[in-house]
């Protein structure tokens, strides 16, 4: 049994290594941001992104091993994000696994970079309770998914236009608050009052049982990005930090509000956050209180396994490997990869 895994991610701009013990102990988690030098074009350069994980990620694999106080020859597996994300990216880490794989006979694993967020809540806490509601939601994408065993999903429902990550992001620039916005935007709305304003929660009624049930699980924040867009075109005068607050809650509420249905629709026995904007406070906070109120297990990752990390990827990379054994070495880099979902 391969326990010792070397996970890579480079998906889109960190690049990160890790090695990380049968899904469970961390002995080394690298990541090196490349935020300061996407934040003055106010989001990711795929070309710029692709050339600094060519100059980072050969360091970065080596302090994950050295920090592990481990060789490369301890290594029992070695597994890479093959998708989704911006191809450049992709192909530098899968590349680089690869290449490790053939040099140190160990096999090479694919990993989906959703899969990936999904078991960075497992790292922490490994005693599942299945079947399991996950809410994914990132800078690229926003789902519900069943998770009913290791690996094996349903998907309930995604966004239909924007990922909640990005409507965060897209409002920051229009306020001028800069990139990333998740986190400036949690900020700000700490000094705000989340009721000043009443935006919309988009795809939520009051019965959802009286929605088309490929609408009930579904999200789009398209619509709720233009209306804050819009109020802040016509009203100048508005407290930034008051637009914050509201326009949060209005995403948080639309994400848990949808969360419980799911869990209600298929009497899970557990709720999963996974994602970088996991790291939410506000969410963070609702997200325990409806767990609460169904009585059933909140699983959580650390604010810092919510974002993109190599942690992540060594934990699916183990479960994958048990399960499915080694991928290929013609395995490509797929820039829309979905999660891989085993029944509708
Ligand atoms: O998972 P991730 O690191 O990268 C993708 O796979 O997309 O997610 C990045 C997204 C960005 O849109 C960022 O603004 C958002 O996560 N994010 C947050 C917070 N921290 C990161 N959104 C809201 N609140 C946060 N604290
Ligand atoms: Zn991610």
């Amino acid at each position: 049994m391969s326990d010792l895994i070397l996970g890579i991610e480079t998906s889109c701009d960190e690049t990160a290594a890790a090695v990380v013990e049968r899904a469970q102990i961390v002995h080394s988690s690298v990541i090196s941001s490349q935020v300061d030098r996407h934040a003055p074009f106010g989001g990711v350069v795929p070309e710029i992104a692709g050339r600094a994980h060519v100059e980072d990620l050969i360091p970065v694999v080596a302090e994950a091993i050295v920090s592990a106080g481990l060789e490369d020859r301890d290594l029992d597996a070695v597994a890479a994000t093959t998708g989704p994300g911006l191809v450049g990216s992709l192909l530098i880490g899968v590349s680089a696994a690869k290449a490790l794989s053939l040099v140190l006979d160990i096999p090479f694993v694919s990993v989906n970079h959703l899969e990936a967020h999904l078991y960075a809540a497992f790292l922490e806490e490994s005693d599942l309770k299945l079947p399991l509601v996950v809410l994914l939601v990132s800078g690229g994408h926003t789902m519900l998914v069943l998770m009913e065993d290791h690996c094996r999903y349903r998907l309930l429902g995604s966004t239909l236009d924007d990922a909640a990550g990005e409507a965060f992001d897209k409002v920051a620039r229009y306020i001028g608050l800069g990139y990333p916005g998740g986190p400036v935007i949690d900020q700000l709305a700490r000094e705000g009052d989340r009721s000043a304003y009443e935006y919309p929660r988009p795809l939520v009624q009051e019965n959802p049982m009286s929605m088309p049930e490929d609408r009930r699980f579904a999200f789009s924040f398209s619509g709720l990005k233009t209306a804050v867009v819009n109020h802040l075109r016509k009203d100048s005068e508005v407290c930034a930090a008051d637009v914050a607050a509201s326009f949060q809650e209005a995403v948080v509420d639309t994400l848990v509000t949808k969360a419980r249905w799911a869990v209600q629709h298929t009497g899970a026995r557990g709720l999963c956050l996974g994602g970088g904007v996991a790291a939410n406070s506000r969410l963070r906070e609702r997200f325990i209180d409806t767990c609460d109120d169904l009585a059933i297990r909140a699983f959580l990752p650390s604010r810092s396994m919510c974002t993109d990390n190599a942690a992540m990827v060594a934990a699916a990379g183990w479960w994958r490997l048990s399960m499915f054994g080694r991928s290929p070495l013609d395995t490509g880099a797929e820039p829309n990869q979905g999660l891989p979902v085993s029944i509708r």
